[in-house]
């Protein structure tokens, strides 16, 4: 909770529709969404600290680039007790195939090279995955800000009706995913007079059940355009994603695998 308490809590961003639709198309180039670097903690580009960054970036991308299949992956570096510690993470959405993961994670790696070059803690949001890194613990640790989301700008018809149908199908495939070891669900309901309603929870892999579903309740009941009754909505928190919309998004031919956690650690003086 602690690492980003100084940002902004809550940031809004809506989208049209037509742009929703758009990022359907499966396409090579990851989607960017938005980042958070705080420049109230910055690093010495000389210093322990960058050197043990710079393990923690080249060790998450070359997992990644071993098309391991991990979607979640940790990777430490530093001495252990020391301000110079960095721990990473990223986090690639259940359902993309390797080869996207991996293109992620490098695009958005080369996106905090470029953006955040001297800040210590680090977010930043793709369509397709999330990189965080910080010089505070973040593991196991359930974290809802900073946060944004982004909406349809249609209205739902039938307003009352359709939140409740989304809250309950949102709520069902939360505890789903929290129960998977993936952390991971999408779940499709249909509904009468609405069509179908395809959501997509995720949490990082490292909470607890209890944690993952804290998460996910708060992004289904906290933030306005499910609560306004929107068509579609994706919500991002450090721990956890929530989407839904009145149309196919994910690829549904996803198997569940299911891959055990790993932590990386590197000592570097
Ligand atoms: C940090 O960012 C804020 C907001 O963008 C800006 O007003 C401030 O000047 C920046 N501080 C430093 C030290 O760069
Ligand atoms: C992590 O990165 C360091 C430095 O690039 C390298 O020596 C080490 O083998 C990497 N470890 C893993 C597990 O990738
Ligand atoms: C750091 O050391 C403490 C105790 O010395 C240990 O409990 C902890 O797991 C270590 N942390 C890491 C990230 O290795
Ligand atoms: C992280 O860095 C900031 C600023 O350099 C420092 O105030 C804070 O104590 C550091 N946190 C840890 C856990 O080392
Ligand atoms: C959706 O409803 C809100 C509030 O009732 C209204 O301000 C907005 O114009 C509506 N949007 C559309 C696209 O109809």
């Amino acid at each position: 909770m602690a690492s980003f308490k100084r940002f902004v809590t809550t940031l809004v961003v809506a989208v049209s529709i037509l742009s929703s639709y758009l990022t359907m198309t499966t396409e090579a180039t990851p989607t960017y969404h938005y980042h958070f670097c705080s420049n109230t903690t910055t690093f010495n580009l000389n210093s322990p600290y960058k050197s043990n960054l710079d393990i923690v970036l080249s060790n998450l991308s070359s997992n990644a680039a071993q098309e391991s299949d991990f979607i979640f992956f940790r990777a430490d570096a530093g001495d252990n007790g020391t301000s110079n510690y960095v721990y990473g993470i990223y986090l690639c959405r259940g359902d993309v195939n390797s080869a996207i993961c991996h293109d992620c994670v490098l695009t958005s790696i080369e996106y905090a090279r470029q953006k955040c070059s001297v800040e210590k803690e680090v977010i930043i949001w793709y369509d397709e995955c999330m990189l965080r890194y910080s010089n505070q613990s973040f593991q196991s640790t359930m974290s809802a800000s900073p946060s944004f989301c982004m909406w349809n700008t249609q209205n739902a018809t039938e307003s009352d009706k359709f939140k409740q149908e989304v809250e309950k199908t949102m709520n069902e495939c939360g505890s789903k995913a929290a129960k998977s070891a993936k952390k991971f669900m999408v779940q499709e309901a249909d509904i009468s007079g609405f069509d179908t309603i395809y959501s997509l929870v995720q949490c990082t892999q490292d909470l607890s059940i209890h944690d993952c579903t804290k998460c996910l309740q708060y992004a289904t009941s906290s933030f306005p355009p499910l609560l306004d009754g929107k068509e579609g909505a994706r919500v991002f928190l450090p721990s956890c994603i929530i989407r839904y919309e009145l149309y196919p998004f994910y690829e549904a031919a996803e198997s569940p695998k299911v891959h055990p956690l790993i932590t990386r650690n590197q000592q570097m003086k």
